[in-house]
C-alpha cells in the first residue's frame, strides 16, 4: 500500500452538488459545495426533480474547481468514491453517473460509499486521534440512528427512528413556527432567546425498544400548539416555543445515548449528520458525557451539513477495506448503514 492515497468525493445526494480531495482519510486538500437551498426554499422543501437538474448543471464545475483548488491533476488520484445511497434517487444517479464516467476515462478505481457512513467520517476529518470503536448518533434530515461503529467499515444499528428523523422534526416544527426552509439552524437561533420550561411538550418512548425514537408527537404538539394559538387568537412567543422543542429534542436524544453508552460499555460518543449543528445538541452532550468520563466528538460546523469531504474520508476507508464497485455500480435510495 503507498504511503500516501488521494481520493477524489463527490456528493449529490440531496441538494448540495459538492466535489472533495482528502489525503489518507483524514486531511483536506479541497472542497467545493454548491448549494441549492435557496431555490428549494422557495417551495418550502426539496423538489426532486429540480436537484436533479441543478446536479447536472453543477457537477462538471464543481468537481473542476475541487481539483484546481488542491493542485492535482486527475492523474494524481488513486480512487473517485461517490455517494450511491441512501438519498434521492434521481440526485444520486447524477454523481453515480458522473463519477462512473470519470472512472472509465481516468483508469481509477471507482468506490461506492454510504451517506451516513460519510456523515461519521466528518469527524476523522476533524479529531485525527479519533478511532473506532465508538458510539454514534447519526441525525439528519432523513435519518436518526444510534450506532455502534466497531470499525471504520463495520456498523450496528441499535436505535432508529419508528416515524420522523430529528432534522425532518426540526424542520416541520420550524415551518409552523413560520420560518423557513431548512428551518434547524432557525429553531437553533430562537432558541437562544428563549425559555426551554416555558412549554410542556411530550418526550414520546418506544415501548420495549428504549434506543428507538419517535418525534412525530413531539412535532404534532407543537403544531397544535399553534394552531391553538391561532384559533384563539392568543400570540405565542416563538422563541420560548422553540427553546422548549430543542431543549425537549436534546432530552430525548441524550437520555437514549446516556443509557446505550452505559449499557453498551463505550468511551467515545460522535455526534453526526446535519443536525449535530445544533448549538443546544452539542453543549448538552458535551456535558452529559463529561459527567461520565466518556469523550464527546462532533464535526466543526462546515463539515456538520452535506459535503463531499466526508465522502472522500470515508472513502479511504472503503478503498483500503477492499470495496470497489464496478461500472454496473447503481444509485440505491434506501439502503441500510450496515450492508454494503
Ligand atoms: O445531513 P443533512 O445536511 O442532510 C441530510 O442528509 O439529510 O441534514 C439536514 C438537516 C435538516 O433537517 C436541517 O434543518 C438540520 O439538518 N440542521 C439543524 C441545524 N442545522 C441543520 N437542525 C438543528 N439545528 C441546527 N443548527
Ligand atoms: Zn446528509
Amino acid at each position: 500500500m503507498k504511503d500516501t492515497i488521494r481520493i477524489l468525493g463527490i456528493e449529490s445526494s440531496c441538494d448540495e452538488t459538492a466535489a472533495a480531495v482528502v489525503e489518507n482519510g483524514r486531511k483536506i486538500l479541497s472542497s467545493v459545495i454548491s448549494t441549492q437551498v435557496e431555490e428549494h426554499r422557495k417551495y418550502g422543501g426539496v423538489v426532486p426533480e429540480i436537484a436533479s437538474r441543478r446536479h447536472c448543471e453543477n457537477i462538471c464545475w464543481v468537481v473542476d474547481g475541487a481539483m484546481k483548488e488542491a493542485g492535482l491533476t486527475f492523474d494524481d488520484l488513486d480512487a473517485i468514491a461517490v455517494t450511491y445511497a441512501p438519498g434521492l434517487i434521481g440526485a444520486l444517479l447524477v454523481g453515480v453517473n458522473y463519477a462512473k464516467g470519470l472512472s472509465l476515462a481516468t483508469g481509477k478505481p471507482l468506490v461506492p460509499t454510504h451517506h451516513l457512513r460519510s456523515h461519521v467520517a466528518s469527524n476523522y476529518l476533524a479529531h485525527p486521534e479519533l478511532e473506532p470503536p465508538f458510539l454514534c448518533m447519526i441525525a439528519s434530515g432523513g435519518h436518526s440512528h444510534i450506532v455502534e461503529v466497531t470499525d471504520y467499515t463495520k456498523f450496528r444499528v441499535i436505535g432508529r427512528t419508528r416515524d420522523d428523523a430529528a432534522g425532518e422534526a426540526f424542520d416541520k416544527a420550524a415551518r409552523t413556527m413560520g420560518f423557513p426552509y431548512p428551518g434547524g439552524v432557525y429553531i437553533d437561533k430562537a432558541a437562544k432567546l428563549g425559555d426551554p420550561t416555558a412549554f410542556k411538550l411530550p418526550r414520546p418512548h418506544v415501548d420495549g425498544s428504549p434506543f428507538d425514537f419517535s418525534f412525530s408527537g413531539l412535532k404534532t404538539a407543537v403544531i397544535n400548539t399553534v394552531h391553538n394559538a391561532q384559533q384563539k387568537g392568543t400570540k405565542i412567543n416563538t422563541n420560548d416555543l422553540a427553546a422548549s422543542f430543542q431543549a425537549t429534542v436534546c432530552d430525548i436524544i441524550s437520555e437514549k445515548l446516556m443509557l446505550a453508552l452505559d449499557e453498551t460499555g463505550h468511551k467515545k460518543l460522535v455526534l453526526a449528520g446535519g443536525v449535530s449543528a445544533n448549538s443546544g445538541l452539542r453543549e448538552r452532550l458535551q456535558k452529559d458525557t463529561a459527567k461520565r468520563g466518556v469523550a464527546f466528538y462532533c464535526p466543526p460546523l462546515p463539515l456538520c451539513g452535506d459535503n463531499a469531504a466526508m465522502v472522500a474520508s470515508q472513502g479511504y476507508y472503503e478503498f483500503i477495506s477492499g470495496n470497489i464497485a464496478g461500472s454496473d455500480l447503481n444509485a440505491v435510495a434506501s439502503k441500510k448503514i450496515e450492508i454494503e
